[in-house]
């Protein structure tokens, strides 16, 4: 019964595929859900709005207004209405705007406007699917986050035979009930992350840092609370913003002051995931002037060491609390990030290779394995940080959360 009372946008594309949405409509409507329909001009050539509006008894939405009385329709309440969005089918011009913010019809502006998650159903000819355009549009929509409900394999409205068919409707509304049972249970929980660099102040102009953007951390926080979860993001300083309102930001400098809002927020969290490339050690005095160049040819620098915060947390853990860090090495990599593991008390560990091009620090992609304590180990491709940060939740979810829940 997870789609009781789930308010959905089912945008319907002009694919001969679109004669399915009125199936696709009653098994919604079906399972309790409200169903409002955006439908594209082509849209309306392969099924009427009379049918659709029928189904659904609302209005369907097509137009940015109507013509006789000038009533607007709005996207963006559309877009805070919803709890879901679904485009099926969805056509390969449809998915090049959505990829591409090409917003000349309703349906691209009701979802460049969606806080909901968004689901697409694609539906088109196999050539067309294969093509590395598409492919290329389908993996951009992905790297923001959005859901694609694979086509199936057959027989295709052009005689051929092939992958473009869309999914059967029973076969979409299963991936959204799966996905809304998996929000359900994430609803219950609480997540700790941190993010980004730490700065340690050497004088009031200079301070010991390292080259972390956040990035990781950051898209990790926000899959969370997409998923239903209410986040506290404790961050150092970085040029990022959230976005979900589910997400509770704290923003600390120093690698003492994350330690402090960590110990305050730990025993109550389900989770905790340790992004943060918090500095092993701090000048050991401030100066409360700048330093200023002296005649020698060096200088030392006397450092001390900060606190671990994640082996501080492996201590305190509970039995029923999940503990995350992060490894990011440039060699010996596995052997390293198992030493961690244990030495910390970890439940797992995400490592990155500096080793591997377009992961680690600064870049939009990231390539990671996860290895937990139980010795289950899983290695992942090059994918965009909000693809892998999804890929560690599914793992915090599967490898632990659903066992406990
Ligand atoms: N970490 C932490 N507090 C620290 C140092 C690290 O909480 N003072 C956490 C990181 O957030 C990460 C994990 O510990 O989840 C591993 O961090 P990393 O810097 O790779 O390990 P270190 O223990 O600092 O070892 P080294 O820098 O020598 O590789």
């Amino acid at each position: 019964m997870t789609l009781l009372g789930k308010k959905i946008v089912l945008g319907i594309t002009g694919s001969i595929a679109a004669y399915k949405a009125a199936y696709l409509c009653r098994a919604l409507i079906k399972k309790g859900a409200e169903v409002q329909v955006v439908i594209t001009p082509a849209g309306k050539e392969f099924i009427t709005p009379v049918t659709l509006s029928a189904l659904t008894r609302k209005p369907v939405v097509s137009d940015f207004f109507t013509a006789n009385d000038g009533t607007w329709h709005s996207h963006v309440d559309l877009g805070l209405w919803a709890d879901a969005m679904l485009i099926a089918p969805a056509t390969a011009a449809t998915v090049g705007k959505m990829a591409n913010g090409i917003a000349d019809n309703m349906l691209i502006t009701t979802y460049l406007s969606m806080k909901a998650p968004v689901f697409i159903a694609p539906a088109m000819d196999l050539d067309m699917y294969a093509h590395p355009s598409t492919q290329a549009n389908l993996d951009k929509l992905k790297a923001y986050g959005n859901r694609i409900i694979e086509p199936a394999t057959g027989f295709l409205a052009s005689a051929l035979e092939g992958k473009g068919r869309m999914e059967e409707p029973d076969r979409i509304v299963e991936q959204m009930e799966a996905f809304f049972e998996n929000q359900n249970q994430w609803a219950k929980k609480k997540i700790l992350i941190t993010a980004g660099p730490t700065y340690e102040k050497l004088d009031p102009v200079r301070y010991i840092s390292n080259y972390s953007s956040g990035k990781m951390g950051f898209a990790l926080a926000e899959v969370c609370a997409e998923r239903g979860a209410d986040v506290t993001l404790i961050s150092g300083p970085v040029q990022l913003k959230t976005h979900h309102p589910r997400i509770h930001r704290i923003d600390v400098e120093s690698a003492a002051e994350m330690h402090k809002a960590v110990s305050v927020y730990f025993p109550e969290t389900d989770a905790a995931i340790l992004c943060a490339a918090v500095a092993d050690y701090r000048p050991a005095s401030f100066s409360e002037s700048k330093l200023k160049r002296k005649d020698n040819e060096t200088m030392v620098l006397d450092l001390v060491a900060n606190p671990d915060i994640a082996a501080g947390l492996g201590k305190m853990k509970k039995e029923n609390q999940v503990l995350c860090g992060f490894a990011l090495e440039t060699e010996n990599e596995f052997s390293n990030a198992e030493g961690k593991l244990r030495k910390k008390n970890l439940d797992f560990i995400v490592l990155n290779s500096l080793r591997d091009q377009g992961a680690g620090f600064q870049s939009d992609t990231n390539k990671i394995s996860i290895i937990a304590a139980d010795g289950e180990k899983a290695d992942f491709p090059m994918k965009s940080k909000k693809e892998v940060a999804a890929d560690i939740v599914d793992f915090l979810f599967h490898h632990f959360v659903s066992s406990r829940a």
